[in-house]
C-alpha cells in the first residue's frame, strides 16, 4: 500500500474566504494546500468593478502566513448593472481570472444578481472577446420550481443557449450536482469544464436528511439523489480533464447553521485535500487524484502548473470537531470523522 503520495502542488478553482477577521482563518487554512484559489466575490456588498477585487485581493494577501507562497485568483460578480467596459478592465488587469454569474436568490449573498441571465448578452460577448471565462451557479431561482430540478431547468432554459451564442466563451459549470449537469459538459467541447465539490462527490441527499437533518452537510446546490452522485463520481474517476477541484470551502458560523432556518455552505478547506484523497483511493483511482487536483484547473483557465509539490502522508487524524475565528466557532464539513490521509510536514 503507498504510504506517501506526492503530488503537484494543487490549487483550488472555486472556494469563499469571506473577509476581515475571517480572513485569519479561511487564507492559511487553504493557503497550507493549494498555491493558488478562484475566490468568489460574494461578499456584502458584491466584488463589481475590477477596483474591488484589487482592494479584497490586497486583504487576503495580508492573510497569507510568512514564508507561504499563495496567489488569489479574483472574480468579478455580475450584475444587471456591469458593464462591457467592466469586462474589459477586469480581463487587463491581470489578477482578476473570471465573471461569476449567481441569478439573483439562487444562494448566500446573491441578492444583486442577475435576475434573467438572458438579458446580458452583451457581457457574455465581452467576456469571450477579452477571453475572460465565465463561471456559473447554474439554477433556476423561481420558488415554485423543485429545489431539486432547478440545476437542470437551468441548462435547458439559459446555459445551451449561451454555450450555442458564444463558442468561443470558456464556461465553468460551478459545483455541479447532477447528471444533466456532467452531461452538459460532456456533450461540449474543451472549453466548457466544472467544479466538484468534496460533499457532492462523498454525498447524496440522504446523508443530509435520513436519520435526522444533518445542517452541516447542507450547502447550495443542494445534495442529489444517488444515481446523481454517481454520475459525479463516473465523471471524475475516469479522468476526464472537464473535471476538477473546487471545493465550494464556504463557512457559515455554527450558529447559522444549526438554525431554524440554516445557511448554505460546507467547511470544508481543513480537510479538503485528505477529503479528495479519501474519495480517490475508496474507488480505487489515487492514480487520478493529480490530474483532477493539480493540472486540469490551470490547463483549463490557461495558466501554468505548479512548480512545486505537495505530499500526503498515511497517518490518521480526527478533522476538527469546531474552530474559533473572528469570535465565532465554525464546525468544519465532516467534523469528527477520521480520515486515512494527512498532509505532510
Ligand atoms: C456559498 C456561500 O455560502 O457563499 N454556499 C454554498 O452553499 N455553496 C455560495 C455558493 O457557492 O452557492
Ligand atoms: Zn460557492
Amino acid at each position: 500500500m503507498t504510504d506517501t503520495l506526492t503530488l503537484t502542488r494543487p490549487d483550488d478553482w472555486h472556494l469563499h474566504f469571506r473577509d476581515g477577521g475571517m480572513l485569519h482563518e479561511t487564507v492559511p487554512a487553504t493557503a497550507m494546500t493549494f498555491r493558488r484559489a478562484i475566490v468568489m466575490p460574494n461578499l456584502t456588498p458584491p466584488v463589481v468593478r475590477t477596483a474591488d477585487a484589487r482592494a479584497y485581493r490586497e486583504r487576503i494577501l495580508a492573510a497569507v502566513p510568512a514564508g507561504v507562497d499563495f496567489e488569489p485568483l479574483m472574480v468579478l460578480y455580475l450584475t444587471g448593472a456591469t458593464t462591457a467596459e467592466d469586462i474589459a478592465e477586469a480581463a487587463a488587469s491581470g489578477i482578476v481570472h473570471g465573471c461569476k454569474l449567481y441569478p439573483a436568490g439562487a444562494t448566500t449573498n446573491s441578492d444583486s444578481g442577475v435576475r434573467d441571465p438572458s438579458q446580458i448578452m452583451h457581457l457574455y460577448e465581452a467576456m469571450e472577446k477579452y477571453g475572460l471565462p465565465l463561471q456559473v451557479h447554474g439554477e433556476v431561482t423561481e420558488s415554485h420550481i423543485d429545489i431539486f430540478d432547478r440545476e437542470k431547468l437551468f441548462i435547458d432554459r439559459y446555459l445551451l443557449d449561451i454555450r450555442r451564442r458564444f463558442p468561443a466563451l470558456k464556461i465553468i459549470f460551478e459545483h455541479v450536482t447532477t447528471r444533466e449537469g456532467v452531461q452538459f459538459v460532456q456533450d461540449h467541447d474543451t472549453l466548457t469544464a466544472a467544479t466538484v465539490t468534496p460533499q457532492h462527490l462523498m454525498m447524496n441527499r440522504n446523508d443530509l436528511l435520513a436519520g435526522g437533518i444533518r445542517p452541516h452537510n447542507y450547502c447550495l446546490p443542494v445534495l442529489k439523489r444517488r444515481e446523481h452522485q454517481e454520475s459525479i463520481q463516473a465523471a471524475v474517476l475516469s479522468g476526464d480533464p472537464r473535471f476538477f477541484l473546487g471545493t465550494d470551502s464556504a463557512p457559515h458560523a455554527r450558529n447559522k447553521k444549526e438554525a431554524a432556518c440554516g445557511c448554505a455552505g460546507c467547511y470544508s478547506a481543513p480537510a479538503a485535500l485528505p477529503l479528495y484523497a479519501t474519495f480517490f483511493e475508496e474507488h480505487g483511482k489515487l492514480d487520478k487524484l493529480e490530474g483532477f487536483a493539480s493540472h486540469y484547473g490551470p490547463d483549463f483557465y490557461g495558466l501554468p502548473r505548479n512548480a512545486d509539490t505537495l505530499t500526503l502522508e498515511r497517518s490518521e487524524w480526527t478533522v476538527p470537531q469546531h474552530i474559533e475565528a473572528d469570535g465565532t466557532t465554525l464546525v468544519p464539513w465532516q467534523a469528527g470523522v477520521i480520515l486515512p490521509w494527512r498532509l505532510a510536514h
